[in-house]
């Protein structure tokens, strides 16, 4: 007998807040910003697809906290310089449909490619390696003074959120940036209170998280995306990451997304799968199931789901409360809604290469073909499953010039 679907049930979320559904857009970067770092008429666009495809929370692709710290090119950032009212803009089509719009908020740390910055920070002068160190330069150690000025922008940019409208924030503490740097025995290695022991380098991420609580009261819903674990060699471990959630549940964080990897080691987009994680689509289901004892707090999972079915055991066997997507989300903007409507829902996301592997690599093909989705829907198109590799390599190149051919991150 088959269950009835937990998808389209809602989901108390705070004392205040409840979700219409178990749907979670997750954050991707679309490259959409202008050329003052304020949000365009295609962000408008493309979240107002969202926001009518059926999503319970869409989480925007990630905000940047400081002007001289931008992961990529076009990413928006927000601050006192920003254009406000085209924020207000964004959030009034993104809501459409009751749906709620986060802000994400990152600073990328070392993750800041040489051609936007020869001197990034991070907590230690230690480079990124996996063929990363071509693109990226080695960074420098924060200064005390520097890791308060970045809490503070966190907060700051929290703040401003809430006045122009996003019905909440999400810290960006997985894939490598500047907050899981901090969690990172590999790239901490720091002697003061920041590194160290495992205390000191949660320091760091709750401190953002007491700032940012601080400045948009207690009410207001905060979520964090976090590693499960780094999957590489000295990197965050699964123990240490449940300390984070122990950590950030009591201190009242609303909601955790669980990811894991790096862009040294991605296992976000889903490399090297077991068989059993294979049959289960969603790549951190067991660690969320581990999470669930150290939190009562709204738990999302994201990577891997690709069927209505997988995403409703998930929800059965009480392994997460809401399902996170990505590139399905790219690809089937409504896809909530089918999902919901329709048991049997499967996607299936394949990027089409150009059939040189080094091609792919240097045009990072796997995020820009996604990216090139975005795009067209910003337009008030359809995504394009057919859209060929050579088509997005040829437009990237257009599109930014010499900077499509050098290292980015999402
Ligand atoms: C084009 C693209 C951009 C992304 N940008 C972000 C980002 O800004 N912040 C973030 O937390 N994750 C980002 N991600 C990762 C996704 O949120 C998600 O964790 C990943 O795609 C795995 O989920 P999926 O299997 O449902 O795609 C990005 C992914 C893609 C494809």
């Amino acid at each position: 007998m088959q269950t009835a679907s937990k998808l389209d049930t809602e989901l108390p979320l705070t004392s205040s807040v409840t979700l219409k559904n178990r749907f979670f857009k997750a954050a991707m970067s679309e490259q959409l910003g202008d050329s003052d770092h304020n949000p365009t008429p295609e962000l408008f666009k493309l979240y107002e697809t969202w926001a009518k495809g059926g999503a319970g929370i869409c989480v925007t692709g990630n905000l940047m906290v400081d002007r001289n710290a931008l992961g990529e090119p076009k990413n928006v950032v927000l601050d006192h310089q920003s254009d406000l009212s085209k924020f207000r803009e964004w959030v009034r089509h993104g809501t459409e449909n009751n749906t709620q719009l986060w802000a994400q908020l990152n600073h990328p740390g070392k993750q800041i490619p040489s051609f936007i910055s020869s001197e990034p920070v991070a907590p230690s002068a230690i480079a990124l390696e996996g063929e990363l160190e071509k693109g990226f330069k080695k960074p420098r150690a924060m200064t005390e003074q520097e890791i308060n000025d970045v809490i503070k922008a966190f907060a700051r940019t929290a703040e401003l959120a809430k006045e122009v409208g996003f019905q909440g924030v999400q810290i960006h503490s997985a894939h490598g940036y500047l907050v899981n740097q901090f969690l990172s025995p590999r790239h901490n290695q720091r002697d003061d209170q920041w590194g160290g022991s495992v205390e000191n380098r949660q320091r760091f991420v709750i401190e953002v998280f007491k700032a940012i609580r601080n400045a948009v009261g207690d009410t207001f819903p905060i979520g964090i995306k976090l590693n499960s674990a780094d999957f590489m060699k000295d990197g965050l471990s699964e123990e240490e990451s449940m300390g984070v959630v122990k950590a950030l549940s009591e201190a009242g964080i609303d909601l955790i997304e669980v990811s894991g990897g790096t862009y040294e080691s991605p296992a976000m987009m889903g490399v090297d799968l077991k068989e059993s994680t294979k049959k289960r689509e969603a790549y951190f289901l067991e660690y969320a199931i581990k999470a669930r004892q150290h939190t009562n707090k709204v738990l999302v999972v994201t990577g891997g789901f690709r069927s209505a079915a997988a995403m409703n055991e998930a929800l059965q066997e009480n392994a997460c409360d809401m399902i996170g997507l990505g590139r399905p989300m790219a690809m089937q903007p409504d896809l909530p809604q089918k999902a919901m409507d329709n048991p049997d829902f499967k996607i299936e996301v394949a990027i089409k290469s150009t059939g040189f592997e080094i091609l792919d690599k240097i045009a990072m093909l796997d995020l820009t073909w996604y990216e090139a989705q975005l795009s067209l829907m910003g337009k008030g198109k359809q995504p394009n499953s057919s859209l060929s590799g050579w088509n997005v390599l040829l437009q990237t190149l257009g599109n930014m010039g010499s900077y499509a051919f050098r290292k980015r991150r999402a």
